[in-house]
Formats: C-alpha cells, structure tokens, sequence
C-alpha cells in the first residue's frame, strides 16, 4: 500500500517531533503493509507556514537517508505538501515547478486542504485554475469539512472539473467520530473517494496505517475499489499517471452480499 498523506518530516509542523519520531511512525506503517509514504507537511496553513522550500528539502534528505538505512530499500518516502488553500494560492500554483510550493512527489498532483470555514476562493474557481494550469487537484479529507461536504452537489461537481477527493483513513475506521464515518460512507457509496491516507501525525493518537480502512472499504464496497485507493491510485500518483475520477470501480454486490449472508443466517437460524 502506498500513503499521499503524512506528517512525519521532523520539526516543521505538528506531526513528527524529531527523526526518531518519524522513524517510528515508518516503522507502524511498513508493520500495517504501507510501502511507500509521502512526508506532506502543511504548507500555508495558518500556523505552520513552511514557505522556506530548501529548509523541507534539506530535512527531507535527512529523513530519507535514516528511513533508506533502517528499511534497507523495502519502505520509500517522497516529498510533498498539505497546501491550506488562502487568498495567493492560485498564483502560488501558477510559479510552479518555480515558487516554494511542493507538489506530491514532485508530480503533477496537489494535494489540497481546503479551508475549514470556507475562507478562501470559490472552490469551482480554484479546481477549474489548477486543471488548466495543467495540475491534478487531490482535495485532503474533505469529510472533515463540514461546509464543503454539507453541499453534495459541490462534491460532485468538482469531481467532474477533475478534483479527487481523499479520505483519512481513521475517518472510514469510525476512530475520528460517527460523523466522519457517516460522511465517508456516502461519499464511498456515491462513487466520489479517490484515495485512503493516514494523515499521520506521531505513533499512537492520528496513527499511520491503512490496512483497517482499506479492510472496511474491501468489505461494503468490493474488493477493487479498495485496491484503487491505497494500490492503483496512489502508485497512478507517484508514476504521474491520470485517474479517471469518474470511474472509481465500486461492487455494490459487495455491500448486498453481506446483507444476503446476513438474511440467510437469520433465516436459517445460523449464529456467528
Ligand atoms: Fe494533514
């Protein structure tokens, strides 16, 4: 499995506090089955800036070359950003490769955080900008934004500008609350998730790992829809390869089998 979305580069957000902070968060990932993971750290978030792009480089390497001697070359890690979406980030976008923004592994994909009380340009403006600026917009747990997930319409439309949309990983697992959860279930079931990431920040509480939600996702909605989002997507990223937003392989027998399993064991008496 492959992860778009950590923060374990040390020091420079409130992800991973030092080296051997984001050796460990490595370490439970490459357990949990995750091969290659991007450090993603904010950028242009209101407290975490991270405009200083050599600073991120320099302290990527560092990381790189402890991770390539403890895995002995059998767990990667690239380099990207979280970009909080404000008032310059189209034009930001625009200097790029220039400028000081960071793509996801230096690909044609952004991974975007969209603001959490929607300040900020019009979502439709900036999806349609990215798009023909030649960039691929992968919005970051737009479950958790209760403004922009509240429209289903928005959802869908950006879908169909060519925005993917990416969810946390404990939000399909229920462990950042029902509301997550619930929101996560019906964007999977309409068709509109793209990609499963940790979003890790430290060892324990927002952990690394996606087998759990990959395991959920393969259970109600079919087994290649969960390879899709932690396998085929993910690498389709890191190779800067397009994905067909639009044709997301979900198996709707999936979720009907277990309820036809489930009825046949009520019908015939059958105990789990
Ligand atoms: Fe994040």
């Amino acid at each position: 499995m492959i992860d778009l979305h950590s923060h374990i580069l040390p020091g420079v957000d409130d992800g991973a506090e030092d080296l051997d902070e984001a050796l460990e968060i490595c370490r439970l990932a490459y357990e949990d089955g995750v091969r290659a993971m991007v450090a993603t750290p904010h950028l242009r978030q209101e407290s975490f800036w991270n405009d200083d792009r050599n600073l991120l480089v320099d302290r990527f390497k560092a990381l790189r070359a402890a991770v390539r001697r403890t895995f002995e070359g059998e767990f990667e890690i690239h380099l990207g950003g979280e970009i909080a979406v404000h008032g310059a980030s189209l034009e930001e976008i625009n200097q790029l490769p220039g400028g000081n923004l960071l793509t996801l592994a230096g690909t044609s994909y952004l991974l975007l955080e969209l603001d959490w009380h929607g300040v900020g340009p019009d979502p439709h403006e900036m999806i349609h900008e990215v798009v023909v600026a030649g960039f691929r917009p992968i919005i970051a747990h737009p479950e958790r934004v209760a403004w922009f997930v509240r429209d289903r319409e928005l959802v869908e439309s950006l879908v169909d500008q060519g925005a993917m949309m990416q969810l946390t990983a404990m939000s399909v697992t229920g462990e950042l609350g029902r509301r997550t959860q619930e929101t996560s279930e019906w964007m999977l079931d309409a068709g509109l998730v793209h990609f499963l990431a940790s979003d890790a920040h430290d060892p324990s509480l927002r952990h690394p790992g996606l087998k759990n939600a990959r395991q959920v996702v393969a259970e109600r909605w079919g087994e290649p829809l969960a390879q899709a989002l932690v396998e085929d997507h993910p690498q389709a990223v890191l190779e800067d390869r397009p994905i067909d937003a639009r044709a997301v392989p979900i198996e709707r027998e999936a979720k009907a089998g277990l309820w036809s399993g489930f009825a046949r064991r009520l019908l015939s008496g059958e105990e789990d």
